[in-house]
C-alpha cells in the first residue's frame, strides 16, 4: 500500500491526530512528559508490557518502554485487538466511569471495555488480547512522518 506523509508540526503536547493508512486509522499522539512518566506505573497491570507477543510484531525501533521511535510521539493503529472497534481517548488521569481508579490516561474501547495505556498497551483481564499495532514509520524531518 501507499505510504502516507504526515505533517505533525502543529501537534501540541497532549494532542492527537488521526490519519488514514491502508484504510485504517493511525493515531499520532504527542505525549506530555507526565504521560510518558506515568507509563512505567502501569507495567504490572498490563497483558504484554514489553510487546513480546507475536500477534502484531512490533518494529524493532518501537520495542521500548514508549513503543515508539521518538518517546514523545506515539504512532499506533487505532483499532482494538478484540473485534476491531476504535477506542476512545481517555487522556485525563484519575477516576472516571468504566476506568480503574488509578487510571493514568490512555484509551477505552466502547464496545467491550478494553483499556489501553498511553503507549497503546492493553490492560490484563480485558477482552482485547493484544496491544495496539504499531505501523511501520520513519521520520523524514522533525515535523514530517512517513507511515508505511
Ligand atoms: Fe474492543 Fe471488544 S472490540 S473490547
Amino acid at each position: 500500500g501507499a505510504a502516507v506523509e504526515v505533517d505533525i508540526g502543529a501537534l501540541s503536547p497532549g494532542q492527537k491526530m488521526t490519519v488514514e493508512w491502508r484504510g485504517k486509522p493511525v493515531w499520532i499522539v504527542r505525549r506530555t512528559k507526565e504521560q510518558l512518566d506515568a507509563l512505567k506505573s502501569n507495567d504490572a497491570d498490563l497483558a504484554d508490557p514489553n510487546s513480546d507477543r507475536k500477534a502484531f510484531p512490533i518494529p524493532g525501533y518501537a520495542k521500548n518502554e514508549w513503543r515508539s521511535l521518538k518517546p514523545e510521539y506515539l504512532v499506533v493503529v487505532g483499532i482494538c485487538s478484540h473485534l476491531g472497534c476504535s477506542p476512545s481517548d481517555k487522556f485525563q488521569p484519575g477516576p472516571q466511569a468504566s476506568l480503574p481508579d488509578n487510571w493514568h490516561g490512555g484509551f477505552l474501547c466502547p464496545c467491550h471495555g478494553s483499556t489501553f495505556d498511553m503507549a497503546g498497551r492493553v490492560f490484563k483481564n480485558k477482552p482485547a488480547p493484544d496491544n495496539l499495532e504499531v505501523p511501520p514509520y520513519t521520520y523524514l524531518s522533525d515535523t514530517k512522518l512517513l507511515i508505511g
